[in-house]
């Protein structure tokens, strides 16, 4: 694993350097591969990102969309990691309707859908079971408590390493997300993480000790690369760490 990190003046600035390094990864991964898997984070801190992409010429028909967590809601509720990213990107340009793989919350059985997006998955990817696909890249948000997709402190979803997509939970609510695994195999991992309440929880997160089971993200060491591209208002807790290298 490759780890970089960079802080950005403001989150304008942070969304600018957001869209290079998607692009740019986007990119390598149509000359490598010929397509480009890309999982999408939900929150609100991409949406200006999804906005910038819908701006782009891309070849739309090379790119596949997937989702690294869900709440368990229609995409039409306005709580829809899908639902925000199709308002704020995916409708608003001629994107294939196969190329974009929702997660299914239909069921009104989360555990049922996570074993839907799973066979989805393998099937697309080519993978059996026991097998873990790599995604190209990968797009992750961090909230003020240090979970990331929907993988909550003290939860049972840390636990599993034998799925690729299991069911999260926060506040009692039921979420769909990928698993640490599925998660740490992606060729390129890129954390979003903008404002000053998300200081403590990057404190714990890059500290030389502290328990992942109460800070999840710090589980995030994927076999390839690992950005964490900040805003200062978040990124200026981590200027006190003196073995890190910050650009
Ligand atoms: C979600 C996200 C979640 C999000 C963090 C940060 O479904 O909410 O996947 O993991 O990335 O909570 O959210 P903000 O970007 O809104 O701070």
């Amino acid at each position: 694993m490759s780890r970089q990190i960079k802080v950005y003046q403001d989150k304008v600035a942070l969304v600018g350097g957001a869209l290079g390094l998607v692009l740019e990864q986007i990119k390598q991964a149509i000359a490598q591969r010929g397509q480009c898997s890309l999982v999408l984070a939900g929150g609100s801190t991409p949406k200006p990102l999804y906005e910038a992409l819908a701006q782009q010429d891309l070849p739309w028909e090379k790119l596949h969309i997937f989702w690294g967590d869900e709440r368990y809601v229609p995409p039409t509720h306005p709580d829809s990691n899908e639902g925000m990213a199709r308002e704020a990107w995916l409708d608003a340009v001629d994107f294939p309707a196969a190329n974009i793989h929702g997660m299914p919350t239909s069921a009104q059985d989360p555990q049922k859908d996570a074993s839907r997006y799973e066979a989805e998955l393998r099937e697309f990817f080519g993978v059996s079971a026991g097998e873990f696909p790599v995604f190209d890249l990968i797009l992750l948000g961090m909230g003020d408590d240090g979970h990331t997709a929907s993988l909550f402190p003290q939860t049972a979803a840390l636990e599993v390493c034998d799925r690729l997509i299991t069911v999260g939970e926060k506040s009692g609510q039921p979420r769909l997300t990928f698993t640490i695994p599925l998660i740490n195999q992606g060729r390129c991992v890129i954390f979003m993480v903008a404002g000053a309440n998300k200081q403590p929880a990057l404190q714990q997160v890059f500290a030389e000790t502290a328990d992942p089971v109460a800070y999840p993200s710090r589980f995030i060491q994927p076999q390839g690369e690992l950005w964490w591209l900040l805003d200062e208002a978040a990124g200026t807790v981590l200027k006190s760490f003196n073995n890190l290298v910050i650009e």
